[in-house]
């Protein structure tokens, strides 16, 4: 899924400061865990995989290496503050669908990466010829409904007491989804700009 990336991925101004979006290799192993051991792991729950273990990072990597996903880092000053993934369904029935995921440092919210991440995300499950994306979120996580909102995606299901945390306490999940137009090579993923 790397290779075939759709154009490059640009360089973005984030908070006044400049941002490199790249996709991530496996030399990025150790950074993509540090900063995933960053961010407080109940912004991690929805993710299929504990990116916060090395055996969880390294399965990622395996993942993009065998073409099964593709990983967005954004970086400042060689520092991911976010990242941006796509994984598309290794079932031959599911194939048709890529889910998109997004995490964005604490300190670096609110100026508009997550929109952009999310956004070069739809752009390259689109490019991969998917028919559908499709997201997921613990209900408090306000900010990622608005980011998937502001992209066209809808709630189409809230799964009761799906993930839970270290303690046992669990937490419903909100299922969003998009379909997607292969002929539609417009719409307004680019057009948010960090700022
Ligand atoms: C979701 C997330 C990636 C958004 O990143 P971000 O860089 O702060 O997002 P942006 O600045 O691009 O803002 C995106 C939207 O969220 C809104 N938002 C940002 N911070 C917010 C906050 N604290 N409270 C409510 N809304 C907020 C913005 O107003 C914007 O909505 P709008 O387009 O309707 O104005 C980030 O909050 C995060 O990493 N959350 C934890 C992980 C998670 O839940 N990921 C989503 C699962 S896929």
């Amino acid at each position: 899924m790397t290779g075939g990336a759709p154009g490059g991925l640009p360089r973005i101004s984030v908070d006044g400061g400049d941002v490199e979006l790249r996709y991530m290799e496996p030399g990025d192993a150790d950074a993509v865990l540090a900063f995933a051991r960053s961010v407080p792991k109940h912004d991690l729950m929805f993710l299929q995989t504990d990116i916060t273990t090395v055996e969880g990072v390294n399965g990622w990597v395996d993942d993009v290496l065998l073409g099964l996903a593709a990983v967005i880092l954004a970086t400042r000053a060689g520092e991911i503050i976010g990242f941006g993934a796509v994984a598309r369904h290794e079932a031959i029935w599911m194939r048709h669908i890529a889910d998109l995921h997004v995490v964005v440092g604490t300190s670096w919210r609110g100026h508009g990466l997550g929109h952009r991440l999310a956004s070069e995300g739809l752009t390259l499950a689109r490019g991969l010829g998917v028919r559908r994306a499709t997201t997921q979120m613990t209900l408090d996580q306000i900010a990622a409904m608005r980011t998937f909102r502001a992209l066209a995606f809808v709630p189409v299901a809230v799964l009761h007491d799906q993930v839970s945390d270290t303690n046992g306490e669990t937490y419903d999940l909100l299922l969003m989804h998009r379909d997607l137009d292969p002929g539609d090579g417009g719409g307004d993923e680019g057009d948010a700009a960090a700022s």
